[in-house]
């Protein structure tokens, strides 16, 4: 068979980038290497249509740039199946700047200098991760992750974390785009975990299983696993059997959230109460976390110090308070402002009580969409999932013709 000869568009201003780049890569008669001299943001719409005709983008870029930003999550979603997005930055980048640009859509960041092997390395690698499986096509899919925590015990952070889900999947209405998401969602709360009683789902030990043989999960142990909903929601739920909790190991977890990340747009877990080591991945992953709390003071104050907390776990992660059992206020009172300033928080999502909706949920084992699609706790976490969507846009739908 013939090896196919790979191109690639090496995007930057700066000559001397350009050219060390082409020195490192000229001699490989299975490499074709193109240059623009430009930035990203210079080349506007055009970038575009370069993404579409070559296998490997490579471009410098600045992260603290929003226009670079903005320009990359449309080569992301512009580009065509399994196209690699490379970006080149100065090797003291902060952690926070490099998930900037993941979260954009770059597939990998390179640090500048680099040595040509080094580069043939990296080059190597993305394609062989990029070879499509073929049921699935391209691998370069990653799903954006969101990691659901509460302030206390019955905030309403399960309730929120698989309505959500629910709702991203896009098949209630509620986002503009025709295309559907696929979303899967993960009952982390080993011990109390309530999602798969919530969704009537019979009684599945997946997560047991792997806390006692200790095996990092593949794809197809996931995919035995996962039950799918009517309306597409794949859920792994809580094992219905006691599971100590520090039984799983960090790195089963990061497995999990691995694999759905490639097979999914979205990934929603509930976390547990207990701060696990094993929750650490998740945090670390996450593109966003979303907390349960209400105005109380005790609630604000814990959601405050679990805020901080996963702070230090992940520097740059997004965080954004949910309000759960009050609604919107129509003038904010000195409770509300004092919550948002020890919140940090602008308070923009409020779900209201809505007792009749969460009840017939609960009773008929379905999402708050299939029992109640009009009350107004599920308009309102329909607003929060387009609010998500608009800020977290699925990254490019490589072969997503599920
Ligand atoms: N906005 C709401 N209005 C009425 N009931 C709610 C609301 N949010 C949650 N509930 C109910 O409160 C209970 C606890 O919610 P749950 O989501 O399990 O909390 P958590 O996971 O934070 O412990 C459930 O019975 C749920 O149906
Ligand atoms: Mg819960």
């Amino acid at each position: 068979m013939k090896a196919q000869v790979k191109s690639i568009l090496v995007i930057t201003p700066d000559a001397a980038v350009s050219k060390a780049i082409g020195a490192a890569l000229g001699g490989d008669p299975g490499l074709k290497v193109d240059t623009k001299a430009s930035t990203l943001t210079q080349l506007n719409g055009q970038a575009v249509k370069f993404a579409q005709e070559h296998d490997f983008i490579i471009f410098d870029t600045d992260p603290g740039s929003e226009a670079d930003l903005r320009a990359i999550e449309d080569l992301a979603r512009n580009r065509r199946e399994g196209t690699i997005l490379l970006a080149l930055t100065s090797s003291d980048i902060s952690l926070a700047a490099a998930r900037k640009l993941t979260r954009a859509g770059v597939d990998e960041v390179l640090p500048y200098p680099i040595t040509g092997a080094e580069l043939s390395e990296q080059l190597e690698r993305l394609q062989a991760r990029s070879t499509p499986e073929p049921a699935r096509g391209g691998g370069a899919r990653l799903g954006r992750l969101i990691a659901m925590a509460q302030a206390r015990g019955g905030s309403g952070s399960t309730t929120v974390a698989l309505n959500l889900a629910d709702a991203l999947t896009g098949k209630g209405g509620f986002l503009h785009r025709a295309d559907k998401h696929s979303v899967a969602l993960v009952d982390f709360d080993l011990q109390f975990g309530t999602i798969g009683s919530a969704l009537d789902l019979d009684e599945q030990d997946a997560l047991l299983k792997l806390a006692q043989d200790g095996n990092v999960p593949d794809l197809r142990f996931l995919e035995q696993s996962m039950s799918k909903i009517p309306g597409g929601l794949s859920v792994l739920p809580a094992p219905s059997k006691f599971a100590p909790v520090d039984a799983l190991r960090a790195e089963q977890v990061a497995a999990i959230l691995d694999l759905l990340r490639q097979t999914n747009d979205y990934v929603v877990v509930d976390l547990p109460r207990a701060l696990v080591g094993w929750v650490e991945p998740v945090i670390e992953q996450a593109d966003e976390l979303l907390i349960v709390t209400d105005l109380a003071v005790p609630s604000v104050r814990h959601a405050r110090r679990l805020m901080d907390f996963f702070k230090t776990v992940n520097v740059g992660l997004q965080t954004t308070v949910v309000l759960n059992r009050e609604s919107r206020p129509l003038m904010r009172t000195s409770v509300h402002k004092e919550a948002a300033t020890a919140l940090n928080s602008k308070l923009e999502f409020w779900l209201p009580q809505d007792d009749k909706a969460a009840r017939a949920a609960v009773d008929q084992g379905k999402p708050l969409t299939a029992v109640a699609s009009r009350s107004p706790l599920t308009k309102a976490i329909g607003q929060l999932a387009k609010a998500i969507t608009k800020a977290l846009p699925a990254t490019a739908r490589v072969g997503a013709t599920r």
